[in-house]
């Protein structure tokens, strides 16, 4: 593959900073040459700059909108040049990127009249409007917004929404009211933990590749460090208790390579300032690298077209 990484220091999507850093770190933490010596190819675009755009006041419920409006529009336009090039992957900056990066992957997969799937590996759902989000912080509005089931204002509209049930969310253990009554008129596929913890991690993952092979869809995935267990991720500023874990994380990770179905990646919400020794950009980068093809012994892998 073609790896094109898209640096998106993506910081406004809620108050505490540092999200900036998180391109860095993860340059420093050796993605590239990760990559590489997995037989792909990389090239390291440098980090996209926000629209011009009026500042922020301050007034109002939302955090810095201009400005995350900003952010949505170059990235869409970086997301959807990067899709035709080769797969792109997105190195936050908080989650308020993926305004951006799937209005851009599915501009693309309308091009090429396939339908765009995306999971969601996050312990939040993100899917407020910006009238329900009680918080004002835009990172907690993506999925609502590239489904499109609210108006949002005077943000770019989307032409080619994801389709709810085209959505699987994976480490659900914090939504808001708002959210989930919003949630259950869709047909977005949900696991939270409980469900992980009964059924494993691999059955929903594999049930959604099926859909995803069957429809010859694109898969973009959005993995969130918070979706990780904060004793092994503590480098984000929306810990939740009782996440995933190591291994779980690799594996969901080895059955998106094993699947051939993933066409680009958003690594999100690495505070870099909140780390201990990279410990938790390291652990970034190795999930990635399992998800492009690392693995301890090859074995026979499972085939999702059906
Ligand atoms: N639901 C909460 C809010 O709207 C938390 C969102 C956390 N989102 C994230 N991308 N970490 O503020
Ligand atoms: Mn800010
Ligand atoms: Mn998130
Ligand atoms: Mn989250």
């Amino acid at each position: 593959r073609h790896c094109i990484l898209v640096g998106a220091p993506v910081d406004s999507g809620k108050r505490r900073t540092g999200c900036l850093m998180g391109p860095d770190a993860y340059r420093t933490a050796g993605l590239a040459g990760a990559l590489e010596s997995l037989g792909h190819t990389v090239e390291d675009i440098g980090n996209v700059t926000p629209a011009p755009h009026a500042p922020d006041d301050g007034a109002g419920k939302l955090h810095e909108p201009n400005l995350t409006r900003a952010w949505t529009e170059s990235l869409s336009e970086a997301a959807e040049a990067a899709m035709a090039r080769g797969m792109p992957i997105f190195l936050g900056g908080d989650h308020a990127l993926a305004l951006g990066t799937v209005r851009g992957v599915a501009n693309h997969a309308a091009t090429q009249e396939r339908p765009l799937f995306v999971l969601w590996l996050d312990a939040h759902s993100d899917y407020h409007s910006l009238e329900s989000t009680d918080s004002g912080n835009l990172h907690g509005c993506p999925v609502r917004y590239f489904t499109k089931q609210a108006q949002f204002d005077t943000f770019p509209p989307v032409p080619n929404p994801v389709p709810p049930e085209n959505v699987c969310m994976i480490g659900l253990r914090s939504v808001d009211t708002a959210e989930r009554e919003a949630m259950e008129k869709v047909g977005i596929h949900r696991h939270d933990m409980r469900d992980i913890d009964e059924n494993g991690i691999a059955r929903p993952l594999s049930a959604f590749l099926e859909k995803v092979a069957a429809q010859n869809g694109m898969l973009h995935v959005s993995l969130d460090v918070d979706f990780l267990d904060p004793s092994v991720a503590p480098a984000v500023g929306t810990t939740v208790p009782g996440g995933a874990t190591v291994r779980e994380g690799h594996l969901v990770c080895e059955i998106l390579h094993d699947s051939g179905l993933m066409t680009s990646m958003d690594l999100v919400e690495l505070n870099p300032f909140l780390d201990e020794r990279g410990r938790t950009a390291h652990l970034m980068v190795d999930l990635c690298a399992s998800a492009m093809g690392r693995r301890v012994f090859d074995r026979p892998t499972r085939s999702y077209n059906t």
